[in-house]
């Protein structure tokens, strides 16, 4: 199989990042039997780091195939409330009633709703701590891992950071119970 090298993300890159995204979108498998709206998932995973911050992302790619991305951010408290956008993109694109997102996008809700009455209530989804100001997402395709590219785009990332002086960075990511960390 031939190596993937690590470059700066191109826009031409775009669709195949957002594709990733969708096949990765479920602790590394696709999100389509819970999300079948492919764009809608994209646009709210992708869409803050590839419109505002395409500098800060990586992809392992072999040629113009793209097998990995990461995504950083320098500063999360730029990024608007995934809450709301969230609530935007399902108005918007009427997925509370769409038989592939309905199902989704109800429990969100009710989770979000219930999580304000539990004692041992999540974290915010939005962490916000500015001794690690950056945060970043990173996938990389299934016949793709454990080869050392998610190190090598950390490492890229990690000294990107270090040339811009910023303090830390985090990953939110869940837990196989659901909880985010
Ligand atoms: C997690 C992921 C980004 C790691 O990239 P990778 O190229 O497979 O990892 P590497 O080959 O560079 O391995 C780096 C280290 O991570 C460890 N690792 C890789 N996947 C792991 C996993 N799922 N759980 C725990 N450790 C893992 C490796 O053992 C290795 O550890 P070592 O340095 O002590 O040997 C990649 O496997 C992936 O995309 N997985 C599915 C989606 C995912 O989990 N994304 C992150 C969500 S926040």
């Amino acid at each position: 199989m031939a190596t993937a090298e690590i470059r700066p993300y191109e826009p031409a890159d775009r669709e195949q990042v957002r594709q990733l995204c969708f096949d990765t979108g479920l602790m590394g498998e696709s999100i389509a039997s819970q999300w079948s709206d492919e764009a809608s998932w994209a646009d709210m995973i992708t869409g803050y780091y590839l419109d505002k911050e395409p500098n800060n992302t990586f992809v392992a790619a072999i040629g113009n195939k793209v097998v990995g991305y990461l995504l950083g951010c320098t500063d999360t408290a730029r990024i608007p409330d995934p809450v709301k956008d969230y609530v935007a993109v399902v108005v918007k694109r009427g997925l509370f009633v769409r038989p592939g997102t309905a199902a989704m996008s109800w429990r969100t809700v009710s989770d979000g709703l219930l999580d304000n009455f539990r004692k041992d209530k999540p974290k915010e989804l939005h962490f916000s701590e500015r001794r690690w100001p950056a945060n970043l997402q990173i996938n990389i395709a299934k016949d793709f891992r454990g080869q050392g590219l998610g190190s090598e785009l950390m490492s890229n990332w990690v000294s990107k950071l270090r040339l811009l002086n910023v303090s830390g960075c985090h990953l939110v990511t869940l837990t196989e119970d659901g909880t985010s960390n």
